[in-house]
Protein backbone atom coordinates (compact mmCIF):
# COMPACT_ATOMS: atom_id res chain seq x y z
CA UNK A 1 0.00 0.00 0.00
CA UNK A 2 1.27 3.77 -0.75
CA UNK A 3 2.33 5.46 2.58
CA UNK A 4 0.54 8.85 3.29
CA UNK A 5 0.11 11.20 6.39
CA UNK A 6 -2.85 13.42 7.27
CA UNK A 7 -1.80 16.75 7.98
CA UNK A 8 -4.95 18.10 10.70
CA UNK A 9 -5.75 21.09 13.02
CA UNK A 10 -8.41 20.16 15.03
CA UNK A 11 -11.26 17.62 16.03
CA UNK A 12 -9.95 14.94 13.04
CA UNK A 13 -13.22 13.71 12.13
CA UNK A 14 -12.45 13.18 8.94
CA UNK A 15 -9.14 11.85 9.61
CA UNK A 16 -11.06 9.24 11.87
CA UNK A 17 -13.58 8.01 8.85
CA UNK A 18 -10.39 7.19 6.60
CA UNK A 19 -9.42 4.81 9.70
CA UNK A 20 -12.79 3.47 10.13
CA UNK A 21 -12.89 2.74 6.26
CA UNK A 22 -12.70 -1.03 5.44
CA UNK A 23 -10.36 -1.02 2.75
CA UNK A 24 -8.40 2.14 2.28
CA UNK A 25 -5.22 1.98 -0.60
CA UNK A 26 -3.15 4.07 1.73
CA UNK A 27 -1.71 3.22 4.74
CA UNK A 28 -1.49 6.16 7.14
CA UNK A 29 1.24 6.06 8.88
CA UNK A 30 1.94 9.67 10.39
CA UNK A 31 -0.39 12.45 11.72
CA UNK A 32 1.25 16.04 11.14
CA UNK A 33 -0.80 18.53 13.70
CA UNK A 34 0.32 22.54 14.09
CA UNK A 35 -1.41 22.20 17.30
CA UNK A 36 -0.58 20.16 20.00
CA UNK A 37 -3.89 20.34 22.11
CA UNK A 38 -5.69 19.35 19.30
CA UNK A 39 -8.22 16.58 19.95
CA UNK A 40 -7.17 14.88 16.32
CA UNK A 41 -4.01 13.89 18.38
CA UNK A 42 -6.43 11.55 20.36
CA UNK A 43 -7.61 9.67 17.88
CA UNK A 44 -4.21 9.33 16.26
CA UNK A 45 -3.17 7.67 20.10
CA UNK A 46 -5.98 5.76 19.63
CA UNK A 47 -5.21 3.91 16.56
CA UNK A 48 -1.27 3.85 17.52
CA UNK A 49 -0.50 6.10 14.63
CA UNK A 50 2.67 8.13 15.52
CA UNK A 51 2.05 12.14 15.40
CA UNK A 52 4.32 15.08 14.89
CA UNK A 53 2.56 18.08 16.58
CA UNK A 54 5.31 21.24 16.64
CA UNK A 55 3.56 24.55 16.08
CA UNK A 56 4.79 26.28 13.20
CA UNK A 57 5.25 29.60 15.80
CA UNK A 58 8.55 27.20 17.30
CA UNK A 59 10.39 28.09 14.07
CA UNK A 60 12.23 31.21 12.34
CA UNK A 61 9.82 30.46 9.20
CA UNK A 62 7.33 28.61 7.42
CA UNK A 63 10.06 26.73 5.20
CA UNK A 64 12.40 26.08 8.21
CA UNK A 65 8.95 24.58 9.95
CA UNK A 66 7.89 22.12 6.88
CA UNK A 67 11.92 21.31 6.50
CA UNK A 68 11.47 19.60 9.98
CA UNK A 69 8.11 18.24 8.72
CA UNK A 70 9.54 17.07 5.82
CA UNK A 71 12.35 15.10 7.33
CA UNK A 72 9.20 13.01 9.60
CA UNK A 73 7.60 12.73 6.45
CA UNK A 74 11.33 10.80 4.77
CA UNK A 75 11.64 9.16 8.05
CA UNK A 76 8.12 7.53 7.65
CA UNK A 77 8.28 7.23 4.09
CA UNK A 78 5.31 8.98 2.99
CA UNK A 79 4.34 9.17 -0.83
CA UNK A 80 0.68 11.40 -0.49
CA UNK A 81 -0.13 13.87 2.00
CA UNK A 82 -4.27 14.45 2.53
CA UNK A 83 -4.84 17.67 4.23
CA UNK A 84 -8.08 17.18 6.79
CA UNK A 85 -9.39 20.14 8.37
CA UNK A 86 -5.46 21.73 8.25
CA UNK A 87 -5.54 25.43 9.02
CA UNK A 88 -2.27 26.29 6.78
CA UNK A 89 -1.16 26.67 3.18
CA UNK A 90 1.09 24.58 2.28
CA UNK A 91 4.56 26.08 1.42
CA UNK A 92 6.96 25.25 -1.67
CA UNK A 93 9.07 23.44 0.56
CA UNK A 94 6.31 20.83 0.53
CA UNK A 95 4.94 21.08 -2.44
CA UNK A 96 8.08 20.89 -4.81
CA UNK A 97 8.41 17.79 -3.05
CA UNK A 98 4.91 16.61 -3.20
CA UNK A 99 4.22 17.74 -6.98
CA UNK A 100 0.44 16.55 -7.24
CA UNK A 101 0.38 14.05 -4.20
CA UNK A 102 -0.89 16.83 -1.47
CA UNK A 103 -5.11 16.52 -1.58
CA UNK A 104 -7.49 18.91 0.42
CA UNK A 105 -11.28 18.81 1.36
CA UNK A 106 -13.21 21.45 1.34
CA UNK A 107 -16.46 22.32 2.60
CA UNK A 108 -17.79 24.38 -0.41
CA UNK A 109 -18.60 24.12 -3.66
CA UNK A 110 -15.31 25.47 -4.95
CA UNK A 111 -14.50 27.76 -6.08
CA UNK A 112 -17.43 28.98 -4.10
CA UNK A 113 -16.31 29.95 -0.69
CA UNK A 114 -12.71 29.17 -0.18
CA UNK A 115 -10.55 29.54 3.11
CA UNK A 116 -12.10 29.67 6.87
CA UNK A 117 -15.53 29.64 7.54
CA UNK A 118 -16.96 28.13 4.31
CA UNK A 119 -20.46 26.86 5.55
CA UNK A 120 -21.29 30.19 7.30
CA UNK A 121 -19.52 32.29 3.98
CA UNK A 122 -22.39 29.73 1.97
CA UNK A 123 -25.35 30.80 4.43
CA UNK A 124 -24.60 34.07 4.65
CA UNK A 125 -24.65 34.36 0.83
CA UNK A 126 -28.00 32.70 0.62
CA UNK A 127 -27.69 29.92 -2.05
CA UNK A 128 -29.80 26.90 -2.50
CA UNK A 129 -27.23 24.52 -2.53
CA UNK A 130 -23.43 23.89 -1.24
CA UNK A 131 -21.36 20.91 -0.81
CA UNK A 132 -18.19 19.08 -0.60
CA UNK A 133 -14.75 19.65 -3.03
CA UNK A 134 -11.69 17.48 -2.89
CA UNK A 135 -8.88 18.62 -4.89
CA UNK A 136 -5.35 18.72 -5.59
CA UNK A 137 -3.14 21.42 -3.63
CA UNK A 138 -1.08 24.26 -4.84
CA UNK A 139 0.09 27.19 -3.11
CA UNK A 140 -3.20 29.31 -3.21
CA UNK A 141 -5.71 29.44 -0.88
CA UNK A 142 -8.55 26.32 -1.76
CA UNK A 143 -7.31 27.06 -5.77
CA UNK A 144 -6.02 23.53 -7.17
CA UNK A 145 -7.52 21.18 -9.42
CA UNK A 146 -10.43 19.51 -8.63
CA UNK A 147 -10.55 16.23 -7.84
CA UNK A 148 -14.24 15.32 -6.94
CA UNK A 149 -17.24 17.91 -5.86
CA UNK A 150 -20.51 16.44 -4.19
CA UNK A 151 -23.82 19.37 -3.85
CA UNK A 152 -25.93 19.52 -0.63
CA UNK A 153 -28.78 21.09 -1.06
CA UNK A 154 -29.98 23.94 1.67
CA UNK A 155 -33.34 22.42 3.81
CA UNK A 156 -35.76 25.38 4.72
CA UNK A 157 -35.37 26.45 8.22
CA UNK A 158 -32.03 24.26 8.74
CA UNK A 159 -29.42 25.31 11.66
CA UNK A 160 -25.90 25.82 11.19
CA UNK A 161 -25.18 22.81 12.91
CA UNK A 162 -27.49 21.01 11.53
CA UNK A 163 -26.34 22.04 7.98
CA UNK A 164 -22.54 21.21 9.06
CA UNK A 165 -23.36 17.86 10.47
CA UNK A 166 -25.32 17.08 6.89
CA UNK A 167 -22.33 18.38 4.87
CA UNK A 168 -19.97 16.19 7.42
CA UNK A 169 -21.55 13.07 6.75
CA UNK A 170 -20.69 13.68 3.07
CA UNK A 171 -17.12 14.42 3.67
CA UNK A 172 -16.83 11.37 5.96
CA UNK A 173 -18.10 9.26 3.03
CA UNK A 174 -16.78 11.23 0.11
CA UNK A 175 -12.97 11.82 0.97
CA UNK A 176 -12.08 8.20 1.60
CA UNK A 177 -13.78 7.24 -1.69
CA UNK A 178 -12.02 9.59 -3.59
CA UNK A 179 -8.68 8.34 -2.17
CA UNK A 180 -9.19 4.89 -3.41
CA UNK A 181 -10.61 5.98 -6.80
CA UNK A 182 -7.21 8.48 -7.24
CA UNK A 183 -4.47 5.74 -5.68
CA UNK A 184 -6.21 2.59 -7.80
CA UNK A 185 -5.68 4.88 -10.61
CA UNK A 186 -2.17 6.70 -10.05
CA UNK A 187 -0.86 2.98 -8.87
CA UNK A 188 0.41 2.14 -12.41
CA UNK A 189 1.35 5.71 -13.04
C1 LIG B 1 -13.87 19.83 7.56
O1 LIG B 1 -15.21 20.20 7.37
C2 LIG B 1 -13.03 20.30 6.39
O2 LIG B 1 -13.71 20.24 5.16
C3 LIG B 1 -12.75 21.72 6.78
O3 LIG B 1 -12.48 21.64 8.16
C4 LIG B 1 -13.27 20.61 8.73
C5 LIG B 1 -12.38 19.74 9.60
O4 LIG B 1 -13.15 18.84 10.34
N1 LIG B 1 -11.62 22.24 6.06
C6 LIG B 1 -11.52 23.52 5.65
O5 LIG B 1 -12.35 24.36 5.92
C7 LIG B 1 -10.28 23.81 4.85
N2 LIG B 1 -10.33 25.13 4.28
P1 LIG B 1 -12.47 17.58 11.02
O6 LIG B 1 -11.27 18.08 11.83
O7 LIG B 1 -13.53 17.04 11.93
O8 LIG B 1 -12.06 16.60 9.95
Amino acid sequence: KVKAAVFASGTGSNFQAMLQKKFLEAEIVLLVCDRPDAKVIEIADKYHIPVYARPPMDFPSKAAYEKKVLKQLQVHRVEWIFLAGYMRLIGDTLLSVFPNRIINIHPSLLPAFPGKEAIEQAVRAGVKVTGVTIHFVDSGMDTGQIIAQQAVKMKKGESLSQLTKRIQSVEHRLYPETINKLLSRSNGL
